[in-house]
């Protein structure tokens, strides 16, 4: 695991979209998975700039996002299909048909997760999985005790992950308690994967994550066994690592050694 500390939340956002932007400009025909919430926003603001400059175009980009919400409408407020159309799509030149959200297509929820599945597969697999972390320890909507191996398929939210994102919902909103969700084993065949943590509420989530016990108690734990991780941390959600001064020293290493 490469473990990036950076100053600000703006700092890991920026340093997130150039990993993308590299990749975008280099593999023109790039799979990426995408993910929502609140940590990919400023990444996705980046994106949308360096589109506006010109620098990429994601013309031949196919997209698959990680989760989605049963029973809300792709154009509900809160669905995940209306954020990245908001925060991302709607900005840059992405074919939306290229886009895929795991979403109940004719109420068949079994069909509808085989068939993001093959998608995915069709697609050649996903080259960089973007991941934002639940305060449960969560990666997409896979909670805690799911198997590391799952695949996309239909997901219980647990109380803690409802009331972290009812901040999102208007009251007497209806908010789902049900996903659908990209599995472990989906997101784990990615080529690379880069997780973003920002805020001293995911210092200690962080610090399971690369540190702790790989335990499905911790779903994103199993990251330790990725080849290709980076996790992209702010200083505040770094103020629970172990080996902070490790981290830090790493990277300079990495900056001097590499490229
Ligand atoms: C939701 C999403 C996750 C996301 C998590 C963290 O539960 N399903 O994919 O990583 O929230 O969100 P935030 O970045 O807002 O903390």
């Amino acid at each position: 695991m490469r473990v990036v500390i950076l100053p600000t939340e703006k700092e890991v956002s920026n340093f997130a979209a150039d990993i993308i932007a590299n990749l975008v400009k280099t593999k023109q025909n790039s799979v990426l998975g995408l993910a929502t919430g609140s940590s990919v926003l400023l990444t996705y603001e980046a994106l949308i700039e360096k589109y506006r400059k010109r620098e990429l175009s994601f013309q031949n980009i196919t997209s698959f996002n990680l989760d989605e919400y049963i029973d809300l409408k792709p154009n509900h407020s809160q669905s995940y299909r209306y954020y990245m159309n908001q925060k991302l799509f709607n900005h840059i030149d992405i074919n939306k048909h290229n886009t895929f959200i795991p979403e109940c297509i004719d109420g068949n929820y079994e069909l509808s997760c085989i068939n993001f599945e093959l998608e995915i597969k069709k697609h050649g697999g996903i080259d960089l999985q973007l991941l934002g972390i639940g305060s449960n320890g969560h990666i997409g909507f896979n909670e805690p005790t799911s198997s590391l191996n799952s695949r996309t398929r239909v997901k219980a939210l647990t109380k803690n992950t409802i009331s972290n994102n009812a901040r999102f919902f208007k009251e007497n909103e209806l908010q789902p308690s049900m996903a659908i969700t990209m599995g472990i084993g989906t997101i784990m065949e990615s080529q690379k994967i880069l997780l973003l943590g920002l805020g001293k509420h995911k210092s200690k989530v962080v610090a399971d994550i690369v540190e702790g016990p790989l335990s499905s108690f911790i779903p994103g734990s199993i990251l330790q066994q990725h080849n290709n991780v980076i996790v992209v941390i702010d200083e505040h959600a770094a103020t629970d690592l172990k080996l902070y001064d490790y981290y830090i020293h790493t990277e300079k290493m990495h900056q001097k050694y590499t490229c």
